[in-house]
């Protein structure tokens, strides 16, 4: 078993890492050693106060980053044993991760962490071609796999139903100003390393759109390029809603994403009902599970696009002086 990890170690796994999504681009994570042990943090100068004032996001976008880190670490040979909020005096410390026995990567990991530089979110609409069986079953299997669930949505009236979820959950976001002028803050006209690209941010929203979009996008549609009319809509959850089941959460969304590459799907996340109390209780009960949803995804056939920018890692690194 290796000593530990060394800067170089971090610095190449990180830059996996930070390819994770995050809420509007914030990237809101940040990544240190400590005594040969890799360390992901939560960045508390990235938070979305409006937006995500309980830190859900934040974690949920952590644990991503750190599903990459951990593929990362096992296709370079050096996997690691991973501990959740290791510090109590310390909750922004979301892991450690620290060697465990060398080992070659299983051939689910090399695909995994292959997808990792060619997924992002396509906001786009999708062909109506229906996501074949064996590749849902794929993405079950992936959030099974991180300990979470995965509910897909099968038939009109359960997809009306959420809908009706969604779109209401995101009136009562759009009433909030300062949820308002948060995103406006986060979309990028201009290239930038972080926030959402307008080029990125999907057609604007016109009033046939079945689902919320998030009002990123400015672009008009070319008539007939409507959204497709039956999405197929999977929602990822937890076992509890604790800090640690978020940051779980997040490693079950990262392995979906990339399950969802490496079958050739595109993907988009909408968390509107996740992010309004009373509509994600409401989705929980719709769909008769116990825990909590954590995120919420259409899934299908997109057109070609390309991963979003990131802040160069060194920047979201913390490294003793005499290492930098
Ligand atoms: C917790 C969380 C919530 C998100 N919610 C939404 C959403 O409601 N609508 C949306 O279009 N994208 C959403 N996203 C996707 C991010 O906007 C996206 O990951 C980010 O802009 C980076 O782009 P990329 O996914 O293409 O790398 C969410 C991502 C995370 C991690």
């Amino acid at each position: 078993m290796d000593i530990g990890y060394s800067v170089e170690q971090l610095r190449v796994a990180a830059t996996d890492a930070v390819r994770a999504p995050s809420l509007h681009n914030v990237q809101p994570w940040r990544f240190r050693l400590r005594d040969g042990g890799i360390e992901i943090l939560v960045d508390p100068a990235r938070r979305l106060p409006a937006t995500d004032p309980s830190g859900w996001g934040a974690r949920v976008a952590a644990g991503a980053a750190l599903f990459n880190l951990r593929l990362a670490l096992a296709v370079a040979g050096h996997p690691a044993t991973v501990r959740l909020r290791p510090y109590p005096a310390e909750p922004d410390v979301v892991a450690r991760l620290v060697p465990d026995v060398p080992r070659r990567p299983t051939p689910t990991e090399q695909s995994l962490y292959a997808a990792i530089p060619r997924r992002f979110s396509n906001r786009a609409p999708f062909w109506p071609d229906p996501v074949p069986a064996d590749a849902r079953w794929r993405l079950s299997d992936a959030a099974r796999a991180e300990h979470c669930w995965l509910e897909l949505l099968i038939g009109v009236s359960a997809v009306n139903a959420f809908a009706e979820i969604a779109n209401g959950a995101n009136r009562v976001l759009e009433r909030d100003p300062a949820y308002r002028a948060e995103r406006q803050a986060w979309i990028r006209r201009e290239h930038a390393l972080d926030g959402v690209p307008t080029a990125a941010g999907g057609p604007r929203a016109e009033p046939q759109d079945l689902l919320p979009a998030r009002g990123f996008g400015d672009r008009c549609r070319p008539p007939g390029r409507d959204f497709e009319p039956e999405p197929l809509v999977a929602v990822l959850g937890s076992t509890g809603n604790t800090a640690v089941d978020q940051v779980v959460a997040g490693q079950a969304l990262q392995r979906v994403l990339l399950t969802a590459t490496d079958c050739g799907l595109s993907v988009s996340m909408l968390s509107q009902p996740v992010e309004v109390p009373s509509a994600r209780e409401q989705l929980r009960v719709s769909l008769g599970r116990f825990g909590a949803p954590q995120m919420v995804m259409r899934i299908g056939y997109g057109q070609p696009g390309w991963p979003t920018p990131r802040r160069d890692v060194d920047e979201v690194l913390d490294l003793p002086v005499h290492q930098v």
